[in-house]
């Protein structure tokens, strides 16, 4: 197959892998191409120029390419109709429509969705003025969640008990946009879960656990993400079975009632809290970094997967099989983030972070300026472990790690460290 992969962080240098047969198989021979990529994809695949943000230029480049499928990896070119775009040019693309993004795209109207279709969530009052904003603060009380309705990185949410804290935030996002969701609390350790769908079945990925504070024992900033481990040996059997049910199922059949079908990856965000499981949020692609640890772990084809997806056949596929090893990573951040993050610093040691044994080093915000590999985003690179259990993964991605040099960088030393209790 002949697959060009949309986007350029380490969710989609795992993607690019994967489609090129995994950290530890067999080469698929597909010819891949990445656009706009970074230097670690392409050492997979080839990368062409490309503002992934323009739909025009990403249904061009495909066509151009003549590949056989896009995978369209971050929601920016999804909201902006990315996905659209290929699919006028005749060519199929695992990625929502922009009409069917906006599950990602605005929390309100994800919290309408989920309210028709019965999907159990954190109780919300979408909040238009700071009046509304204060008596819903007001409502439900400390700790206070309040969330920018749009699109924010993973960092327009703000979690916690100072209630001006929460009134400065609500205000802020006021100012910008047009609304703000107050959300009830939902306390219980969070698991992500990623389901395909076609438009009418859902398969679903393994569950993962995402580290979204910047700091140990979840002090900090949100982020998007510091890390992941996967499979999750602390949760219940029945879970991924229960959020097919409860949760995925329900949201791509009311899409498709609504006239919007859903293809791509439903990425439900979840906490397990002692009244059931309740969805967190929604997004509309797999995510960072969760995805490099689920691909990692992954045995079957995953361009098979992704074009039954795209062509509506996931129905036909053959049972999902998993590696039994574990996998844990580590996210090494740039100075600075996730606030203002400095750019330009040499990155060395990735080659001998590699050569650990169980290691893979996914690449981020690099860049290659005279042939020398250098920082350029907030999250640089995804250190990869996999080993027989969640102890030897995360053994392996920390002598990974430790190789690593970038002046002033920042990772958690806590990724997969402690198991919650249920
Ligand atoms: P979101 O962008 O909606 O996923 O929110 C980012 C993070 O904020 C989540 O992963 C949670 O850690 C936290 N969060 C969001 N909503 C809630 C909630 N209702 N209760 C507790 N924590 C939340
Ligand atoms: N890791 C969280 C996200 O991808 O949104």
């Amino acid at each position: 197959m002949r697959i060009l992969v949309i986007g350029s962080g380490a969710r989609e240098h795992a993607i690019v892998l994967a489609l090129a047969g995994g950290p530890a198989g067999e080469p698929t021979g597909h010819e891949l191409h990445a656009a706009p990529g970074n230097p670690g994809i392409a050492a997979l695949a080839r990368l062409h120029a490309l503002d992934p943000m323009d739909p025009v230029a990403v249904g061009d480049l495909a066509a151009r390419l003549e590949v056989d499928l896009v995978v369209v990896g971050p929601e920016g070119p999804l909201v902006a109709g990315a996905a659209d775009a290929v699919r006028a040019a005749g060519i199929p693309c695992f990625g929502p429509s922009a009409e069917a993004a906006v599950l990602e795209g605005s929390k309100a109207f994800a919290k309408d969705v989920m309210a028709a279709a019965g999907v159990p969530t954190a109780m919300a009052h979408v909040c238009t003025t700071p009046d509304e904003l204060a008596d819903a603060l007001d409502a439900f009380g400390a700790p206070y969640v309040v969330k920018d309705d749009g699109l924010a990185a993973g960092k327009g949410v703000v979690v916690t008990s100072d209630r001006d804290e929460a009134v400065a935030h609500g205000e802020a996002c006021l100012r910008q946009g047009s609304q703000v969701v107050v959300e009830e609390f939902l306390d219980g350790p969070e698991v992500s879960l990623f389901c395909l769908s076609d438009g009418a079945t859902v398969v679903p990925l393994a569950p993962a656990q995402d580290f979204k504070r910047a700091l140990d024992d979840d002090q900090g900033p949100n982020t998007g993400g510091m890390g992941a481990y996967s499979p999750l040996p602390w949760a219940p059997s029945g879970l991924v079975d229960e959020v097919v049910a409860r949760v995925a199922q329900p949201t791509v059949d009311e899409m498709r009632r609504r006239g919007t079908p859903f293809v791509g990856v439903l990425y439900c965000g979840l906490a397990l809290t002692g009244r059931g499981v309740r969805v967190v949020e929604f997004n509309a692609r797999f995510g960072d970094p969760e995805t490099q640890v689920v691909l990692a772990r992954l045995a079957s084809p995953l361009a098979e997967e992704l074009l039954a997806a795209a062509t509506g056949r996931l129905e036909e596929r053959p049972r999902l099989r998993w590696h039994p090893d574990a996998a844990v990573t580590v996210v090494v951040a740039a100075h600075g983030y996730p606030a203002g993050v400095r750019s330009g610093d040499p990155i060395t040691g990735v080659d001998e972070a590699a050569a650990v044994p169980g290691v893979h080093v996914l690449h981020a915000g690099t860049a290659s300026v005279d042939d020398v590999l250098v920082s350029s985003g907030g999250r640089v690179l995804s250190v990869v472990g996999r080993g027989a259990d969640i102890e030897a993964a995360r053994a392996a991605a920390y002598a990974g790690v430790e190789r690593i040099a970038l002046e002033g960088s920042h990772h958690r030393g806590d990724i997969a460290a402690r198991m919650p209790a249920l």
